[in-house]
């Protein structure tokens, strides 16, 4: 059975991408039902439009809960029946009134290694660290997001980015850009052609 991945994004959307590019020519092994974004302007609703698929701008109101939102997130969600969630670039820590409705099956990226740099700015703060001392590797992960942990949950996949001695903000960014591109992708088709998910 093709299995069916909802994406949340709030931004550009080039992870989405990647997904949207994998599963047209069947190297994803499901199919991305649906794209919801808490931005309406979010270049991620048009690529999603663009590739055909279901684009979803849901606000949070002025005083809303985290809750709140969160519950009527997981209804605009529910109906896609997706075996996954994934954050591709989702910038709310997601509550248990949305992680509660889909156990097991909410994936996310992270622009570093695992117990790395949570949070934003993880690319500019591992650049930082390199300038300040020497850093030398970053990386990417994707892991489930079982609970509100901020880039924590068990993890999936990891790959490391090495920072070179020529590299400024902007190149390892490219790097670490390419690097979630291609992991995001191979462990999404990993879990999508599991006879069992995870
Ligand atoms: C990625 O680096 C992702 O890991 C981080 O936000 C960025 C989103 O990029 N959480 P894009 O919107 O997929 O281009």
């Amino acid at each position: 059975m093709t299995r069916r991945v909802v994406v949340l994004a709030s931004g550009n959307g080039s992870n989405l991408q990647a997904l949207l590019d994998a599963a047209a020519d069947g190297r994803l092994g499901g199919r991305v039902v649906a794209v919801v974004s808490d931005r309406s302007d979010a270049h991620a609703l048009e690529r999603a439009r663009a590739a055909g698929t279901p684009a979803l701008a849901l606000a949070r109101h002025d005083g809303e809960s985290r809750g709140t939102y969160d519950a009527r997130l997981a209804e605009v969600v529910a109906p896609f029946e997706p075996d996954f969630v994934v954050l591709a670039g989702w910038m709310r820590i997601l509550t248990m009134a949305f992680l509660g409705r889909f156990a097991g099956r909410v994936v996310n990226l992270h622009p570093a290694l695992p117990g790395e740099y949570p949070g934003t700015h993880a690319v500019e703060r591992a650049f930082a660290d390199h300038l300040e001392r020497g850093l030398d590797r970053t990386g990417v992960m994707v892991h489930l997001v079982p609970d509100e942990g901020v880039d924590d949950g068990p993890v999936l996949a990891t790959e490391t980015v090495r920072i070179e001695p020529g590299d400024d903000l902007d190149t390892l960014t490219e790097r670490i850009h390419e690097t979630e591109h291609r992991l995001l992708v191979t462990t999404l088709a990993r879990l999508c052609t599991q006879e069992v998910r995870a």
